[in-house]
């Protein structure tokens, strides 16, 4: 499969089966995740891993978009190792959305589906998780096989022209 026809495979899967993960998958994922580039190669993710039946009623009572996945990643960076522009722009979420389209590409190649939350209870998280001060949660990842009956949502068709997207001078 090319890349480009993983790009037109992917969708946001939000019904998965209870089935396990397979351990070398999910170590695929998180190998995929560490291959992203970062701003000054400064990686400042931190990938929380939530599988133990524990970690999971907490990811339960920070969203409600586990949507039954039994693997969910919590993508985070800090801030202290985040690389800064003078001007004070943070790169943090911009590399964690690299980390993040990394996991959710290899996911695909294995077979694997993810959702990106953005809907979840940041001080939530961070009480539950007793985050230091400067660790950011960026995003909640399900990960895990999709139910055989998930279905991409209706959205997910529905890219605009490239016309109305891009400019081209
Ligand atoms: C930054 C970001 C935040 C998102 N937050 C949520 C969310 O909280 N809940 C959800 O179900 N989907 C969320 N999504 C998934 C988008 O709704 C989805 O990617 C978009 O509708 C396109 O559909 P597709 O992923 O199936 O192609 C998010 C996606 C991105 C990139």
């Amino acid at each position: 499969m090319t890349f480009l026809d993983m790009t037109r495979q992917r969708f946001s899967v939000r019904k998965f089966s209870p089935d396990p993960v397979e351990p070398e998958r999910l170590d695929r994922i998180l190998e995929a995740a560490r291959n992203a580039p970062t701003a000054h190669n400064n990686q400042p993710q931190r990938i929380f891993v939530m599988q133990s039946p524990e970690a999971i009623a907490i990811v339960d009572a920070c969203t409600r978009g586990r949507f039954g996945a039994p693997v969910v990643l919590i993508l985070c960076y800090d801030a202290k190792e985040s690389w800064k522009r003078k001007d004070g722009y943070d790169s943090g979420e911009v590399d964690l959305g690299i980390v993040g389209t990394h996991i959710m590409f290899e996911a695909v190649e294995q077979g694997l589906g993810t959702c990106w939350v953005a809907m979840f209870n940041p001080e939530e998280v961070r009480r539950r998780l007793e985050l230091a001060d400067s660790i950011i949660p960026v995003a909640v990842m399900p990960v895990g096989h999709p139910a055989p009956d998930a279905e991409p949502y209706l959205f997910h068709d529905q890219r605009r022209l490239l016309a109305d997207t891009v400019i081209r001078k």
